[in-house]
């Protein structure tokens, strides 16, 4: 049979930190400090991939405007276990009715391995390839679901 995987919307941060942290930064060790930039946002949402109660992945959307979009999606992740079955896909585009439920558009800075997901989902890169240390090279990319403003 099948996995049930389910998305959930408006999940407290508690619940998604630790898969963020092993998805995202498995390189880092576990504990309040590492979850602290979660909060420091207050207007900061976060979404899970759950199978059955267990969270397998996370992304989180936050107001902070730039490149002509109002929200921007941070920490998206899928443990190494449950990748490449649509699940990173699933989070994104639960973002992006939200973004359309809102009448927002979305950046995000993306690492290399995400860039596909995102521009199978209509993203748009912007500028150059840039490092960011211990985590590796990122693009920005956008979209909004009323066509992109240059
Ligand atoms: C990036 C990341 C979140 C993607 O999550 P994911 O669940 O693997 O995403 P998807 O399964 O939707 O897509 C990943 C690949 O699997 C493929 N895929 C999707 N559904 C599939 C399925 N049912 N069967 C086989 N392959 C599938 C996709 O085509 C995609 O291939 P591609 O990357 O070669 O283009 C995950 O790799 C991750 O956590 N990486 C480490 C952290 C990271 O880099 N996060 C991004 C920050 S910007």
């Amino acid at each position: 049979m099948d996995k049930v995987v389910s998305i959930r919307w408006n999940v407290p941060p508690d619940e998604v930190a630790e898969v963020r942290r092993l998805s995202l930064y498995p390189f880092r060790p576990a504990g309040p400090e590492i979850n602290d930039e979660m909060t420091a946002n207050s207007g900061t949402i976060f979404a899970g991939a759950f199978l059955e109660n267990k969270p397998i992945g996370c992304i989180a959307v936050l107001p902070e405007p730039k490149y002509d979009s109002q929200w921007r999606i941070r920490w998206f992740g899928v443990l190494t276990e449950e990748r490449g079955q649509g699940i990173g896909t699933k989070l994104v585009e639960a973002v992006q009715q939200e973004a359309v439920n809102n009448q927002v558009s979305l950046w995000a800075e993306v690492r290399i391995k995400a860039i596909p997901v995102y521009e199978r989902l209509g993203f748009e890169s912007l500028g150059d390839f840039f490092d960011l240390p211990e985590i590796g090279v990122h693009r920005v990319m956008r979209w909004s679901s009323n066509g992109l403003r240059s």
